[in-house]
């Protein structure tokens, strides 16, 4: 049985949402097939620069907090982790140790950022207990070669992405990311693949979505990307509702009778 099927199989396209925390994971739970606890957190929660400069220790804790959130449930999305940056690149071996470290806190799979270098360790991993998301195209960890946050895949890099994206399913990824790329690329990707594609910004045509929660829910700093669908301003509402309490904090008229114990 498959940790994901894709949507030509359950006639449902797959939603995932991320999440760093308890308290999030809570509201993202009940709308989700796979919780991404995303390396991304680095740059929404802690305003670091890039995915680089987040740690081992930071995606375990995260992934310990949101599984937390889930064990109560009856019906648990897939708790997917990122491998983060450096902590899976020198060897299979290392690979594996790190991504033991997460399935300990709490994750039933991983997420690394692949290509062709990674599909070796895509096999060790899979074939050893751990499933494996691949991540293709726009991959955040290498924005230092990248040379930024740019689309992948345009012209002959599209036979690339291909090959890449078949070597890690015939590896034994369960299912395959891809990021911020052409849609019909997307969509090829997808018809060829027997396991499932998440795709953000890379078309509707994918088995399914992906977001950040935090930028579709307005709350993120900084400009969002394209794909980016607001579907709430909460970081507006958030403004709104510290500024009343500010407000009437110096006015005095916080507390009145009704917060106070007689
Ligand atoms: O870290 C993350 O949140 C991700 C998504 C953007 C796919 O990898």
């Amino acid at each position: 049985m498959p940790l994901l099927e894709k949507h030509a199989v359950s006639g449902q396209r797959l939603v995932c949402l991320t999440a760093y925390n308890y308290l999030s994971a809570l509201r993202v739970a009940p709308h989700a097939d796979i919780i991404l606890v995303g390396d991304s957190q680095g740059m929404v929660l802690h305003g670091l620069p890039s995915t680089v400069h987040v740690s081992l220790e930071m995606m375990r804790a995260s992934a310990e907090s949101v599984a937390r959130a889930l064990l109560p449930l009856n019906k648990k999305p897939l708790l997917l982790v990122d491998l983060p940056f450096g902590s899976y690149e020198e060897s299979p071996a290392q690979a594996f140790a790190s991504a033991a470290l997460l399935l300990k806190a709490g994750a039933a799979a991983v997420k690394l950022e692949g290509g062709a270098a990674m599909v070796e360790t895509v096999r060790f991993l899979s074939q050893r207990g751990v499933p494996v998301c691949a991540h293709l195209g726009l991959t955040p960890q290498h924005v230092n070669s990248l040379g930024g946050y740019k689309v992948q895949g345009r012209g002959t890099a599209g036979d690339l992405l291909v090959a890449d994206a078949t070597a890690h399913a015939a590896a034994g990824a369960f299912a395959v990311l891809l990021e911020a790329v052409p849609a019909p690329l997307a969509a090829s990707i997808t018809s060829a693949l027997l396991v499932p594609t998440i795709g953000i910004g890379a078309g509707k045509d994918c088995d399914g979505q992906v977001l950040v929660t935090e930028d579709l829910l307005g709350l993120s700093a900084g400009k969002p990307a394209k794909f980016v669908k607001r579907y709430a301003e909460l970081g507006r509402d958030i403004d709104t509702a510290l500024s009343a309490f500010a407000d009437e904090v110096r006015s005095g008229a916080y507390p009145s009778a009704a917060h106070c114990y007689s």
